[in-house]
């Protein structure tokens, strides 16, 4: 067959393929198509009964209590903080100050807007990485050879005002609730960072970074992922790390976040109402290397719909993002160079994002 005639197929093969995992399963599916299926290597593991194998109890985060935090036993929570950044890059937080009448609202409402038409949905699809909304699916649509069992709706959220016009005005309450929802994570977000702060023995009220990250951009990338037949032959989200400075993570009640611990890849167990919490690319290189922003990935299962709502803070776009210079003396030498915020973006969205490439990139070479 002459590859002219193969052309038109493949390309609405491909064309099926960018409207989303939603799309195509609402359309009947009872095989996982070529195009999600994953090298065996980068697979989950499932026994031969299609178990999924748990080679260790699935894994509890510290758990860090925010009453507490706000209490007489603050230094032990923050050195609590300091170990959890340390070995996991991640912990969890519960009594945050969230009712959760607003966490459920948005997974909620999240979940209608998935079930919009796909016609509604698609209003927001655009490649676009700048746009202050965009709907898409995989992990980079336009660059991913094997694609994830993923969509995902990514909205801009801070200054709120900006962005707020452009955000989906369907179903009818999703903005007002996402408003509710994201300005909540950003109280959350600036009490964490006051934390992390003195965790690190820097001053949480008097420092240039605590400042910058109070003007810092936040993204709300709500996650959508269908049930899958076949999933040990896909990953709802490859292994990667997030690029901002904190991510707050919320999930619904089923399971399927991953984090590499001792080179294993363990569940973490969801705690309702509660918020995963992880260390990105610039608190590692804030931190000087102390604080690690670990390697997690995202797996489906065959039965139960999962959504998360990952709100993603960074340093503004026009900071500079280095060591802590209250880390850096004559004994503790910067582990990385300095970094403008838009040589990140632009290698996100130049390269594949997979693994921690960029960081390792960054990273300074002492003699
Ligand atoms: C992310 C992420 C995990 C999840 O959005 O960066 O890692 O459980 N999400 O959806
Ligand atoms: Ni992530």
């Amino acid at each position: 067959m002459s590859p002219t005639m193969i052309a038109p197929v493949v390309v609405e093969e491909n064309n099926r393929y960018q409207k989303g995992v939603k799309h195509l399963c609402d359309n009947g599916l009872t095989k996982v198509p070529t195009k999600y299926i994953w090298p065996e290597p980068d697979r989950p593991i499932f026994t031969k009964s299609d178990k999924l194998t748990k080679p260790k109890q699935n894994l509890k985060l510290p758990i860090i209590d925010f009453a507490e935090l706000l209490g007489p036993n603050r230094s032990h929570v923050l050195r609590t903080i300091a170990e959890a950044c340390e070995t996991y890059g991640f912990f969890q937080v519960v009594n945050h100050g969230m009712e959760g009448d607003v966490s459920r609202n948005m997974i909620e409402v999240c979940k209608k807007f998935f079930e919009l038409p796909y016609e509604e949905r698609s209003k927001y699809m655009t490649s676009d990485m700048s746009a202050p909304v965009r709907y898409g699916t995989s992990f980079n649509q336009n660059k991913d050879n094997v694609f994830c069992w993923r969509d995902f709706l990514k909205l801009y959220a801070h200054p709120l005002p900006d962005y707020l016009p452009y955000w989906p005005s369907s179903p009818s309450d999703f903005r007002s609730l996402a408003t509710t929802y994201a300005t909540e994570t950003r109280e959350m977000f600036e009490m964490m960072v006051k934390a992390i702060m003195e965790s690190l023995e820097i001053d949480g009220d008097d420092n240039e970074a605590a400042k910058e990250l109070k003007e810092g951009s936040q993204m709300v990338v709500v996650n959508c992922y269908p049930p899958c037949p076949e999933p040990e032959l896909t990953l709802g989200m490859p292994p990667h790390s997030d690029y901002g400075f904190l991510t707050l993570l919320l999930q619904d009640d089923v399971e399927g976040l991953q984090i590499l611990y001792r080179d294993e890849w363990v569940t973490i167990d969801p705690i309702p109402g509660s918020f995963v919490i992880n260390v990105g690319d610039h608190l590692e290189i804030f931190s000087n290397g102390r604080y690690k922003s670990v390697l997690h990935r995202v797996l489906v299962n065959s039965t139960k719909p999962r959504i998360s709502v990952a709100s993603l803070h960074s340093f503004p776009l026009t900071s500079v993002v280095k060591p802590s210079p209250k880390l850096i003396d004559e004994h503790n030498q910067p582990q990385y160079m300095d970094t403008d915020f838009a040589t990140f973006l632009q290698y996100i969205s130049t390269r594949e994002p997979k693994w921690k490439n960029f960081l390792e990139s960054r990273k300074i070479h002492h003699l």
